[in-house]
């Protein structure tokens, strides 16, 4: 199955496509993290990327649609995919609409986790990622069992990203308003869409989220 998570910075994407990685076995594809590697790698895309993501707006719609082309080619995909953070503009959507139409493939579910914008800078500000397996937390929704340790894998190194600043933050949800929230519409025509409420807790929405996915199996 192909699946988009929509939503604003903070609305839990990230979070939820991993626990649905790990409950069925689809690949998380998040374009942030493919564009923070490709800055880490100091790529030509990466390069043209940084300032860009630094200041919180969308990095253009031809380096992104490369690099998910890219990394949906790759072999494990073919279990499925969770698309958490793209498409983000009609473009974007549209191409990726004629890249499924070519293998043969449809979006079945196109996600809107629905929530505040005043939370959002709230659990943005609060997260940080296990730089050694890649697991998310936050200082107050999701703090580690035992401080500066990672759960899952035992890592000490825990990282915070450069745009989550409130700043920064603020332009990002902009972006999300003006450039990608439109998409909601686009996949009710669609018929494509589905809603869950992101406001509840992470255990909460992820049991919403596992009812649709079981729904399109
Ligand atoms: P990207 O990496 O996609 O970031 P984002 O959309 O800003 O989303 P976030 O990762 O900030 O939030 P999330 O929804 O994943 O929340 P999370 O699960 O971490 O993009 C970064 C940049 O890359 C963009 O600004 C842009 O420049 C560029 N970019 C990426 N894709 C692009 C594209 N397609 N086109 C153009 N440019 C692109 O949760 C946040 C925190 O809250 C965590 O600490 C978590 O533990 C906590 N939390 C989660 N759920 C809950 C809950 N229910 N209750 C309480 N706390 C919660
Ligand atoms: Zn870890």
């Amino acid at each position: 199955p192909v699946l988009i998570l929509l939503g604003p910075p903070g609305a839990g994407k990230g979070t939820q496509a991993r626990k649905l990685e790990e409950a069925y076995g689809m690949v998380q594809l998040s374009t942030g993290d493919l564009l923070r590697a490709a800055v880490a790698a100091g790529t030509d895309a990466g390069k043209q990327a940084k300032a860009v993501m630094e200041a919180g707006g969308l990095v253009s719609d031809e380096i992104v649609l490369a690099i998910l082309q890219d990394r949906l080619a790759e072999d494990d995909c073919a279990k499925g995919v969770i698309l958490d953070g793209f498409p983000r503009t009609t473009v974007q959507a549209e191409a990726l609409d004629g890249l499924l139409e070519r293998s043969g493939q449809k979006i079945d579910a196109a996600i809107s986790l629905d929530v505040d914008d005043a939370a959002m800078v709230t659990r943005i500000s609060g997260r940080f990622t296990c730089g050694c397996c890649g697991e998310g937390y936050h200082d107050t929704f999701k703090p580690t069992a035992k401080d500066g340790v990672c759960d899952c894998c035992g890592g000490t190194d825990m990282k915070r990203r450069a745009d989550d600043n409130a700043e920064t933050v603020a332009s990002r949800l902009e972006a999300y308003h003006a450039q990608t929230a439109p998409l909601i519409g686009y996949y009710e025509q669609a018929g494509a869409l589905s809603r869950v409420d992101a406001m509840g807790e992470i255990a909460a929405v992820s049991r919403d989220l596992s009812n649709i996915v079981r729904g399109v199996q």
